[in-house]
């Protein structure tokens, strides 16, 4: 149970414009997909709504989509089924993954939309990260994007609330975070995210959950994946930026 059960109903809101349409997500990773074979074999492992592994798939690529909640495993096959993407999907957390793939199965690990920070702290992070490594090929790409926690943890504890409604399918809402910065990097943190949304009647209807996470500095990030068995290629890493991509690749077999 990830605590995004309750969220996967009403996910939309909370993911950003240009990655509700799978073709525009999937094309934000144009400078990877370059580097694949065609008809590539690739992992979603932290899939969410879907829109990612969609728009793999619409590519033509073999696509695989997990993730430890099975409401987002349930709402990525409804939307493959909505665009007629051939996308497998299993409801696997991170650790398990070795329990469903052999090792080098693919060309290319998703980890994406500030999903790592769930694993819970370094222990579980480089856990985690291992299984991503190990079901690469040699060579293959790892692409993980963040948060960079160095700003989140710096503005400490807060509430962020919407300015304006969002509009998802004809329905509006107003997205409110609440984070909980604790003392140390180390420990538990927590984001409450709740979901305003205005009904037709005029009533307001809220969904919200607490999630718990873990942060993590960059340093860290980068040691954990070349301790796993990849090497960082490229990063857009900057510490004033909110947040970055990291594609890493696998140069020998992790453990
Ligand atoms: C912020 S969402 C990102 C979803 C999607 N990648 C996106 O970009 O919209 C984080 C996702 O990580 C999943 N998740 C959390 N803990 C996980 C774990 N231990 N193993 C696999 N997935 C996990 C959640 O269920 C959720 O779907």
């Amino acid at each position: 149970m990830t605590g995004y059960d309750a969220l996967a109903e009403v996910y939309e809101w909370l993911i950003s414009d240009v990655k509700l349409a799978p073709a525009d997500f999937a094309a934000s990773f144009a400078d990877v997909l370059d580097l694949l074979p065609a008809e590539a074999h690739v992992l979603d492992c932290s899939c969410g709504t879907g829109q990612l592994a969609v728009g793999l798939a619409g590519l033509g690529l073999r696509v695989v989509a997990t993730d430890a909640s099975e409401a987002m495993v349930r709402r990525t096959a409804e939307l493959s089924g909505e665009f007629g993407a051939s996308v497998r999907t299993v409801r696997a957390d991170w650790e398990e993954l070795p329990g469903h793939f052999d090792d080098f199965t693919f060309d290319a690990v998703f980890c994406v939309g500030n999903s790592l920070h769930h694993a819970v702290g370094a222990r579980g992070r480089v856990a985690a990260l291992e299984s991503m490594s190990r079901l690469l090929r040699r060579g293959g790409h790892l692409v993980l994007t963040s948060r960079t926690w160095e700003l989140v943890r710096a503005r400490g504890s807060r509430l962020d609330i919407g300015d304006r409604i969002v509009r998802r399918n004809g329905r509006d809402a107003v997205v409110v975070y609440r984070w909980e910065i604790a003392p140390r990097w180390e420990e538990e943190h927590h984001i409450e995210i709740a979901i305003a949304e205005v009904e037709a009647a005029g009533s307001v209807l809220v969904r919200s959950e607490l999630l718990s996470c873990w942060p993590y500095r960059y340093d860290e990030l980068e040691a954990e994946l070349r301790r796993v068995g990849l090497r960082v290629e490229t990063s857009t890493f900057d510490p004033e930026a909110e947040n970055y991509t990291v594609v890493a690749s696998k140069v020998q077999t992790a453990g």
